[in-house]
């Protein structure tokens, strides 16, 4: 019942599921003494097969270890590996401030230990996904050098069949937290200058651990929150600190006219019944004004 299209837009071209900031820890010792990154990122996982689609990459936005641990890499590996083999979806691994070049590369990717940036670009099914690496080796803050602009530049000058997605962990806005701000994205009117006129349809991103949207250069950017801990943004700026609750991921859809990012949070609250296979089978078995005379009609109270 994937395919069926009961309003104006026809179903999505493609399917991404975006998940960030995983911060796992070799040994699973609790992040901050307090967080069991291990299992949040289970649970998440759970949550992202318990879709029943058949997604076309999952995209990690980077802070994948906390401290660049081979063993934390080889977790990740092994917790993520088989949902993706099982979903049949590419992984893209981004990497974080979080993360270490070297042991990212040999843990996740199988290359050679090294320091240049891990940057790399899918074609999915004619919808381009582009991995920036945004950071800085020995520091938080986030940038972009001119050899990686220029190597981006090269690569668009090309368009895809369906567009470009940027995938990146710093995101490229303002953040109303006071210290994230300290550990923005520099330079961002170099990559705004790339970006003009190119065929990027949308950039992902994350390093918040809070879920927020914005525009960069005319692009719509979406920054997924994290799946270890989440910030507490219920409380003023100054204080704003992380939490073990809230945790999720983006589901994000490909239509041939706009993108969506829908928020998926991360919970096993009881879930109402009333929709089902069934019913959808019912509604596409009717007429455009016989459904809408089945679900859209008020009934006299
Ligand atoms: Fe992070
Ligand atoms: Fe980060």
């Amino acid at each position: 019942m994937e395919t069926v299209q009961f309003g104006q837009h026809p179903p999505a071209a493609r399917t991404i599921v975006h998940l960030s900031d995983t911060h796992l820890l070799a040994g699973n010792r609790p992040l901050g003494g307090r967080y069991d990154t291990a299992s949040n990122l289970g649970r998440t996982l759970d949550a992202v097969e318990r879709l029943g689609i058949r997604p076309d990459a999952l995209v990690f936005t980077g802070d994948l270890t906390d401290l660049g641990e081979p063993e934390a890499y080889a977790a990740l590996r092994a917790a993520v590996e088989p949902v993706a083999a099982r979903l049949g979806a590419p992984i893209v691994w981004v990497a974080g401030n979080h993360d270490e070049r070297p042991a990212l590369r040999a843990g996740l990717l199988g290359r050679e230990p090294s320091d240049e940036p891990v940057t790399g670009v899918w074609d999915l099914g004619g919808l381009r996904l582009i991995a920036l690496d945004s950071t800085v080796p020995g520091w938080h803050h986030g940038d972009l050098d001119d050899a990686q602009l220029a190597w981006l530049r090269g690569i668009l000058a090309e368009p895809a069949p369906l567009g470009t997605v940027l995938a990146l962990h710093h995101p490229p806005l303002p953040s109303h937290i006071p210290f994230f701000d300290i550990l923005e994205l520099r330079r961002q009117s170099a990559l705004a200058e790339v970006l003009e006129g190119s065929d990027v349809r949308a950039i992902l991103a994350g390093h918040l651990h809070y879920s927020t949207a914005g525009t960069f250069a005319g692009i719509p950017v979406s920054v997924a929150s994290a799946t270890c801990y989440t910030m507490n943004l219920q409380r003023s700026p100054a204080e704003v600190n992380g939490m073990d609750a809230g945790q999720s991921f983006h589901l994000v859809h490909v239509y041939d006219d706009t993108i969506t990012h829908a928020v998926v949070p991360v919970g096993d609250a009881e879930t109402a019944d009333f929709f089902t296979p069934d019913w959808l089978a019912r509604m596409a078995a009717l007429s455009p004004e016989e459904r809408l005379q089945a679900f859209s009609r008020k009934r006299a109270r």
